[in-house]
């Protein structure tokens, strides 16, 4: 093989958890070393950077881009991706006290056997598996990290979705060239399910901060998102050049807008900690009073000409958005799900390299 990419092994051994403790010029070097791995890929060019290698997959909730993007990722590279179920094929790993005798497995103990025989741990875990306590998914990928010799990546949690906003800021990129100024509106949408995670649009507003988007965050009340994220997204606007604003109307959110991402996710009032229990039928009652959040064309006509519609998917059709939308000329929601792949490879070839 010819010289390696500068990018191979530059972050050898750090875990992606969050974009928030990677830089702005590290995100800029993934979105970099996406674009030249897409590149590659689209022309045939091999390109086996992480030859030999292994990571391996613990998914607690079931997907279909992550995971396949991860192993057709881990394929191209030259490596391997192990498809780990926690509820079958290995003992569940669990945290201290969450134990259950020949069932589960003390994530300590997973994370140290796991990193004798590969390279990195990737896992997601959100919802029921998280016990529906906000931040426990989070926390238990933490505990992964606290204890792997080897990077831990987060394929969503309870909180935050990076590979998903790195995959999005490279299609915005794509779309629009210059991100810095343009109008980029977060907003709710309604459907009947009640247990969509917040991970993406916090990953999604964090990130487009970052970079210097003009940021509307929409959604009815009720639907706060984490008061740290919200500062952090105020303090992230004010250091790259943005804005950072939040309302609660959906058409009037889209007006002039370059960008509006539309979906779902529950309401934080409605579960530990700030509640004391999960509490379903009260958020499901707050969901169907705003059963008319749906992204249709005729909200899309205050938007810019040429707006573009991004849905990390899987959508909801017929209710964020409608088939018109998702499959209209405004859609980007496949060449999103592509970079999905792109960006994956940056970041294990940076950080598994
Ligand atoms: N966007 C996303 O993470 O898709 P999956 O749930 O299919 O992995």
């Amino acid at each position: 093989m010819s010289e390696l990419p500068k990018y191979v092994g530059m972050y050898r051994g750090r875990d992606w958890i969050t974009t928030i403790e990677w830089s702005r010029e590290e995100l800029d070097q993934i979105l970099d070393a996406a674009m030249d791995l897409k590149k590659k890929f689209r022309e045939k060019v091999e390109h086996p950077y992480l030859k030999g290698k292994t990571l391996f997959l613990i998914f607690y909730n079931r997907s279909l881009r992550t995971r396949n993007s991860f192993e057709a990722g881990m394929t191209q590279l030259g490596g391997h991706a192990h498809f780990l179920d926690p509820h079958d094929a290995i003992y569940t790993p669990a945290l201290p006290g969450d134990e259950i005798a020949y069932t589960t497995e003390r994530i300590a103990d997973v994370a140290r056997v796991l990193s004798r025989y590969g390279d990195g741990i990737a896992i997601r875990i959100y919802g029921k598996h998280a016990k529906w306590i906000y931040g426990r998914g989070n926390r238990i990928i933490r505990e992964f990290a606290r204890w792997a010799d080897v990077p831990v990546i987060n394929m969503e949690c309870d909180m935050y979705h990076p590979c998903q906003a790195m995959a999005d800021i490279m299609t915005i990129k794509e779309k629009l060239g210059k991100v810095e100024g343009k109008k980029f509106v977060m907003s709710w949408a309604y459907t009947p399910s009640v247990e969509k995670p917040l991970a993406v649009p916090q990953s999604a507003v964090l990130v487009a901060t970052r970079f210097g988007m003009d940021v509307v965050l929409a959604h009815p009340r009720g639907f706060d998102l984490d008061p740290k994220v919200i500062e952090q997204c105020k303090k992230y606007a004010d250091e790259f050049g943005g804005s950072f604003e939040i309302v609660h109307d959906m058409k009037a959110a889209f007006e002039g807008a370059d960008v509006v991402y539309p979906k779902s996710w529950l309401s934080l009032n409605y579960i530990p900690p700030k509640a004391s229990k999960p509490d379903f039928d009260g958020m499901k009652e707050l969901f169907e009073k705003n059963r008319d959040w749906i992204c249709d064309s005729e909200k899309l006509e205050v938007a810019k000409r040429d707006v573009i519609y991004m849905h990390c998917l899987p959508a909801d059709r017929g209710y964020e958005v409608t088939d018109e939308v998702i499959d209209g000329p405004h859609s980007v929601v496949f060449d999103q799900a592509e970079n999905r792949l792109h960006v994956q490879k940056a970041i294990m070839s940076m950080i598994m390299g």
